[in-house]
């Protein structure tokens, strides 16, 4: 008897243990808390406690995303916000964070019942109840179907009367994206006349100073950008095409852990190089061209963005190389410049433009080398690849930058970006991605290495 129940109890662990989102990134199973998509369930929760701190004068409702083809057109992934507050990556999930509910029923999470059928095609899942209650660490756990009348329970007429508003985690009324205005409507049906505000304000403020689980994924996706970038720098050459250099990419992408890209892959050559966000990746290499390889691999949900520019032919001419050089200057001058507490993506943009400014090189009409450098010099990494914060106040400790300097010259097709990601501490940046090479000698050293060995 006492063996049949441990069987069961066995059984049952491994089910749960296999569901839809609760294995999906899972390398391993340390001991303590459960781990949500590589982070630890208590920083989820955190997550939602300082939303319901910051927002006192409303409640917070949330829709996840849906799988509308059963996986057939497309994988599903979790909205960026729905993921950041649950850790939840099951489709049609829905989340109320209640300040006013008292212990216990603050935080309300929505799924969808479990079905036997839409599981024979994307697999076991797991549903409201008490395993849900464990995994996700919330208060309460309801059926996605319950969403509407509890939300009408919660906000009784009274509540709105005085003013309580229910705060939005993604775009409303003004939205662009049907499902947030469909969802709007669906809300004010539960509660007439309710005020809404923007929570979203409050959530890029979170999502902006990345917790030390989530610098371990970035780093993690930064290491496997670097693995892509290796491989292809040892193939690149006259005759390949951009679009086996991609392929290169994404292999190295899922052999490593990747679930997917963090944006389409640019593998621009020759002229190509010159187009910021060129990813058509269908040309033929040229020798003499310069290739510009700006890719990120999405670990976990978090994005690296790394770029890199190679010789075509294994070695710069006088010409590329004083370029490289130059944007390399200027990316160093840019990192070297920052000052905790102080500088700004701005600044950091500023230093960078003047000291190409400076340079005695020219181009076109004799025109200094900045007038070449046509973006900004960098951005937020994290859930998205173009992450949420503020460019003009100083960057935060904890916050993941890119500095990302171009020089782009169509006229002589030589197009050069090199981008680094960096991690603001309270003594300066940290490059992430110091380990994958960018000195113009070791690009020449280590593609020469990379062709003899295959
Ligand atoms: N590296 C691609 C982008 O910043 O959009």
């Amino acid at each position: 008897m006492k063996f049949k129940r441990l069987s069961a109890l066995l059984l049952c662990l491994l089910f749960v243990g296999s569901m839809v989102g609760v294995v999906a990134h899972e390398t391993s199973r340390p001991a303590g808390p459960p781990m949500l998509a590589n982070q630890p369930q208590p920083d989820f929760k955190m997550r939602r406690e300082r939303l319901m701190a910051a927002l006192p004068d409303g409640i917070v409702v949330a829709q996840g995303g849906v799988e509308e083809s059963l996986g057939v057109s497309d994988k599903f992934f979790q909205t960026e916000n729905f993921f950041y507050l649950t850790g939840v990556e099951i489709p049609g999930a829905f989340l109320i964070l209640n300040p006013f509910g008292g212990p216990g029923a603050k935080s309300i999470l929505f799924l969808p019942r479990r079905n036997p059928m839409t599981e024979r095609w994307t697999g076991p899942q797991i549903g409201p109840g008490d395993d849900a209650l464990k995994l996700f660490g919330v208060d309460k756990t309801l059926p996605s179907t319950d969403f509407q009348a509890t939300l009408a329970e919660i906000c009784p007429t009274e509540a709105v009367k005085k003013g309580r508003k229910i705060y939005l985690v993604e775009a409303g009324e003004a939205s662009p994206v049907l499902r947030d205005r469909n969802f709007v409507e669906q809300i004010r049906k539960s509660v007439p006349d309710v005020a809404f505000g923007d929570a979203r304000p409050n959530i890029n403020e979170l999502r902006r100073i990345k917790t030390d689980g989530e610098i371990a994924l970035l780093q993690k996706a930064i290491d496997i950008t670097g693995e892509a970038q290796r491989d292809v720098r040892g193939v690149i050459g006259a005759g390949r095409y951009e679009y086996e250099l991609e392929g290169l990419i994404l292999g190295a992408f899922y052999r490593n852990g990747a679930e997917r890209v963090g944006f389409p892959c640019i593998v621009g050559s020759g002229f190509n190089a010159t187009t910021l966000h060129y990813n058509k990746n269908r040309k033929r290499i040229d020798a003499g061209d310069m290739v510009v390889v700006d890719i990120g691999a999405q670990y976990s949900g978090y994005t690296a963005d790394i770029t890199r520019t190679y010789p075509a032919s294994g070695k710069f001419t006088a010409r590329q190389r004083e370029i490289y050089q130059l944007v390399l200057d200027a990316q160093e001058a840019a990192a070297k410049s920052f000052k905790p507490g102080v500088s700004k993506m701005s600044d950091l943009n500023f230093t960078a433009r003047d000291f190409m400014k400076a340079s005695p090189l020219r181009a076109g009409n004799n025109l200094t080398l900045d007038n070449f450098f046509l973006h900004g010099l960098g951005h937020f990494i994290g859930l998205n690849v173009h992450d949420v914060g503020d460019y003009g106040s100083p960057l935060p400790v904890g916050s993941v930058i890119t500095i990302e300097p171009g020089i782009y010259i169509p006229e002589e097709n030589i197009g050069v970006r090199i981008e680094d990601d960096y991690l603001v501490t309270e003594k300066g940046l940290v490059k992430l991605s110091r380990n994958i090479a960018f000195l113009p000698d070791d690009i020449e050293r280590l593609m020469a290495e990379g062709k003899k060995g295959r």
